[in-house]
């Protein structure tokens, strides 16, 4: 089937591209490339060994998205395109309720026009606020104190309204844990631009002699080596999670929306990522423990079994090959996509 992805020059959506095109699905990549940069294509297209039809639009250019859908016969929509910032999403609300909300509900708006009803959601662990206790399950409470988590925990509930008035929509709500790694290729990988807010990207980018040290953020935490724990997961695990959720789609008529968890089940603490990225890439990470960053979620891991139950999926690649894998493509591009 043909494939509408926003956001599909930026990091999971371009490694999910890659195995949509390995699963034989045709593409439509549609960006803004406000966070991106055109160099994914070119790499995209070196990994597929394919040319890629890319549409540089804003979802919030309602005419524009009218003309996409009516240019390509698409038949599934996987959403990754918005804003991803907690920090920036506090200073500026009204840009991520506008590209996050507003540019949903015109990407709907669309897909309803052209009868194009299966839905695949980019939402992510922060909907679940500070958990109880883990492994977290999707049904746990959900909560946010962010602009950038509200509108996550909105989008799911206008996506849910949607179901409820038609059924005959096919929605998944994929909620992702902590992304991490890179294509096994090196061409393709996490790229944030100015100093990265995430720990992975931090990391490497002190391995790669572009920052000095790293800041460690709180020590003092009811956890074995003090540290905050996360469920880091490869980003090609994740991608293949959305390929298996169009699987389903094409077997199963929806009871419901599908709401997901793709995490491995596993919890690493800051100290334990950092120490295996030092092992398998031979590199001195430099770092001091700080004060707590505020807002921080002490322990988030997920439990992954209902996805593998619903769409027979399950995470493969291990921290170490996270660790590998955002090395390679680290070090073959210092600077991400922009010396290119
Ligand atoms: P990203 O910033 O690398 O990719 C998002 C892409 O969307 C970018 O290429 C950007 O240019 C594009 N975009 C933004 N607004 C747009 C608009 N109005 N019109 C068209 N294109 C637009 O982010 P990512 O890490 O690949 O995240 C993808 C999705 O997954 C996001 O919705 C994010 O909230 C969600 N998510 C990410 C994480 C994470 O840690 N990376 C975790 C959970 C959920
Ligand atoms: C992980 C751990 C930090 C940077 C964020 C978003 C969440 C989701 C994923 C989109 C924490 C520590 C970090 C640093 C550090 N994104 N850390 N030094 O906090 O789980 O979640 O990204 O949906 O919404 O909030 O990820 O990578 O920022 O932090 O010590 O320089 O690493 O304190 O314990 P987090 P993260």
């Amino acid at each position: 089937m043909t494939v509408l992805v926003t956001g599909g020059t930026g990091y999971i959506g371009s490694h999910t591209c890659i195995e949509l095109l390995n699963a034989n699905h045709d593409i439509v990549v549609l960006d803004n490339l406000s966070n991106s940069n055109r160099v994914v294509l070119e790499r995209m297209e070196k990994i597929a060994q394919t040319k890629i039809t890319f549409e540089n639009a804003d979802l919030r250019d309602h005419a524009a998205l009218e003309q996409v859908f009516k240019k390509h016969k698409i038949s599934a929509v996987i959403h990754f395109a918005g804003l991803k910032s907690v920090n920036e999403s506090i200073s500026e609300p009204i840009d991520y309720y506008d590209n996050n909300i507003s540019g949903t509900i015109i990407l709907c708006k669309v897909m309803q026009k052209f009868s194009v009803k299966k839905f695949i959601f980019s939402s992510s662990a922060v909907v679940y606020g500070n958990p109880e206790t883990v492994p977290i399950k999707e049904d746990f409470p959900l909560s946010t104190s962010n602009p950038y988590g509200q509108s996550k925990l909105m989008t799911e509930q206008i996506l849910n309204d949607i179901f409820i008035s038609d059924n005959s929509w096919q929605i998944a709500l994929l909620r992702y844990f902590n992304p991490v790694g890179a294509h096994k290729s090196g061409l393709i990988g996490e790229a944030p631009g100015g100093t990265p807010n995430n720990l992975m990207p931090y990391i490497s980018q002190v391995a790669v002699g572009k920052l000095d040290k790293l800041h460690v953020f709180g020590g003092d935490y009811d956890t074995p080596d003090g540290t905050c724990i996360r469920d880091f997961i490869h980003v090609v695990d994740l991608a293949k999670g959305h390929v298996k959720a169009l699987n389903y789609f094409e077997q199963n008529k929806n009871k419901d929306v599908l709401t997901l968890n793709l995490g491995t089940g596993i919890g690493y603490s800051v100290l334990e990522l950092i120490n295996t990225f030092q092992k398998v890439t031979d590199h001195n990470i430099a770092y001091d423990i700080v004060a707590r960053r505020p807002g921080d979620i002490v322990i988030s891991y997920a439990s992954p079994e209902l996805a593998e139950k619903t769409i027979s999926w399950k995470a493969e690649e291990n921290l170490e090959d996270m660790c590998r894998d955002t090395w390679r493509w680290q070090s073959q591009n210092p600077s991400g996509y922009e010396a290119t």
